[in-house]
């Protein structure tokens, strides 16, 4: 029998499904995310996007938005920022439950295990939004049996905006299925760049005067023995990039692993 929730669901348009909100979170003025229904048949990797949005006079208003949550979740959920005049944000950060957003069918993106060498850390470099595809991929069993080590730098403006902290620092390292392996192999790096925290230096300051792995005992950044992903600004992304290449990592794509790659944290609107 159909709930009355199913009955008023509204046709998605070509290409998408239509799926109910279930929660929203706001975390600052700029930063919010939201769970939703997920069609048994909407397949993902750990750290691809999809377009997601709404329907704006019948028509689909969409936008990149990497799933935050893993691919074995019943349900689906996505961070955004908020932009007041922004087309689909402005709209989208006033989403309730119950309400109906669009989820295109079609998952794709390049920060996927399989376009990296395997083995080694794997360093996840992320600055705001950024850090969805990666909470998606350190829920991920299989990311943990392709590396010996992961590490996850998120830096924001400020510590409000440090989504799923504890998530991250607390819940994960206490899961049931999850907790013993995420609390070997999971180090967590959180730094805020525009007000006092414990650490404050952008990713790149760190890269560049090496604190980021002095810090953990560990050896500078090398091809041979470590693995990125980026994701951020298209700036940060440009300086980050540039920054392992002078130390000879070379970027992967889907038929030529490499040893690091990198996405834009699409929504800037
Ligand atoms: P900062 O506060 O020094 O600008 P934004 O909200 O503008 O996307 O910034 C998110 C975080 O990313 C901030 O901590 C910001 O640092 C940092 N950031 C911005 N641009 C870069 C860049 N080109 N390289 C590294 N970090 C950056």
């Amino acid at each position: 029998m159909s709930t009355s929730a199913e009955i008023a669901k509204p046709a998605a348009p070509p290409g998408f499904f239509q799926e109910r909100v279930l929660t929203v979170h706001h975390w600052t003025e700029r930063l919010f995310s939201f769970t939703c229904t997920r069609d048994p048949s909407f397949r993902f990797t750990a750290g691809q996007f999809a377009m997601i949005g709404l329907a704006v006079e019948g028509k689909p208003l969409v936008r990149a938005y990497s799933m935050v949550s893993p691919p074995w979740e019943e349900h689906l959920e996505f961070l955004s920022i908020k932009v007041q005049d922004g087309p689909l944000t402005s709209r989208l950060q006033h989403i309730v439950p119950g309400d109906h957003v669009l989820i295109g069918r079609k998952a794709t993106g390049t920060l996927v295990t399989d376009n990296l060498v395997p083995g080694g850390v794997l360093w996840f470099f992320a600055t705001g939004t950024g850090l969805a595809p990666f909470m998606s991929l350190i829920r991920e069993p299989e990311t943990y049996d392709r590396f010996e080590r992961i590490i996850l730098v998120h830096t924001v403006r400020q510590a409000a905006e440090l989504a799923y902290r504890d998530l991250v620092a607390k819940e994960l390292p206490a899961h049931e299925l999850l907790g013993e392996i995420v609390a070997g192999k999971l180090t967590y790096i959180p730094s805020v760049t525009r007000e006092p925290f414990g650490r404050t230096k952008r990713i790149t300051t760190m890269i560049e005067d090496g604190s980021l792995t002095a810090d953990l005992g560990l050896p500078p950044l090398s091809p041979e023995r470590d693995r990125a992903m980026l994701c951020g600004s298209e700036a940060m992304n440009a300086d980050i990039r540039a920054l392992l290449e002078a130390r000879g990592f070379e970027e992967g794509s889907n038929n030529n692993p490499g040893s690091y790659v990198v996405e834009k944290a699409f929504v800037t609107k």
